[in-house]
């Protein structure tokens, strides 16, 4: 199975990421924390992308596509994988299809841009795993530490309120085109769109549906 979770920032695609890995057996591929983990460790493709990042631009398309076609030649995506993140540029998804992968199902998830807003301050990360909590509408156990090390969460340095502004802004002009594109006629997959707000477990239950 091959997964493409298409939405704006914040609309609770890591979130749901989770689940659909677990229930499915596949690996998810972020490419948001692939280049956080890059980041992290201080590597030059990390130094360069922060600047990007913390700004809300996209990193280029040659880069990003670099990194998926190491990332899915590995043993563990041989059943298949969820893609959050990615493509988020029609040249992104034209480099996937050049590469010879076959994608049976798009979600989109979709939520207001001030919704997302509001979101985005409370969001909380264990940027080792990826794993997102939020301070309201879906907390970790004990407040400030991830349920699964115990580690401390952080507040991700792009999620300031101009700087997701900015963001909302590059998925509508260049992220939101995919849409189009993968729901047009002539494509051969299954493309399913569904609203992100709602409880946590709402929106997986309107995942899976799709995914059925
Ligand atoms: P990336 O990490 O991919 O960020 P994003 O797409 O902007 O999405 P987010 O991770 O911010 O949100 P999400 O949809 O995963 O929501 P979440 O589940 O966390 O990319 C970061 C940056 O890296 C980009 O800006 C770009 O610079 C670069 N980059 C990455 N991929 C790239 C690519 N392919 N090409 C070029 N550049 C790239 O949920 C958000 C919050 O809401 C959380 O607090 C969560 O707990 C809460 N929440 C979740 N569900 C609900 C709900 N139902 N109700 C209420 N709250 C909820
Ligand atoms: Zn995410």
């Amino acid at each position: 199975m091959r997964i493409i979770l298409l939405g704006s920032p914040g609309s609770g695609k890591g979130t749901q990421a989770q689940f659909i890995t677990e229930k499915y057996g596949i690996p998810q591929i972020s490419t948001g924390d692939m280049l956080r983990a890059a980041v992290r460790a201080g590597t030059p493709l990390g130094v360069e992308a922060k600047k990007v990042m913390d700004a809300g631009g996209l990193v280029s398309d040659n880069i990003i596509l670099g990194l998926i076609k190491e990332r899915i030649a590995q043993a563990d995506c041989a059943n298949g994988f969820l893609l959050d993140g990615f493509p988020r540029t029609i040249a992104q998804a034209e480099g996937l299809e050049a590469m010879g992968v076959i994608i049976d199902t798009v979600i989109e998830i979709v939520v207001e841009d001030e919704e997302i807003v509001k979101r985005m301050a409370g969001r909380r990360v264990h940027l080792a795993s990826g794993r997102t909590y939020h301070i309201e509408y879906n907390p970790p156990k004990t407040a400030g530490l991830d349920d699964v090390t115990g580690e401390a969460l952080v507040q991700r340095d792009d999620d300031k309120e101009e700087t997701v502004r900015k963001r909302l802004g590059v998925y509508h002009e260049l992220t939101k085109p995919l849409v189009n594109y993968y729901s047009a006629s002539g494509k051969d997959v299954h493309f399913g769109s569904i609203t992100g707000v709602g409880t946590v477990d709402e929106i997986t239950q309107k995942v899976f549906a799709i995914l059925a």
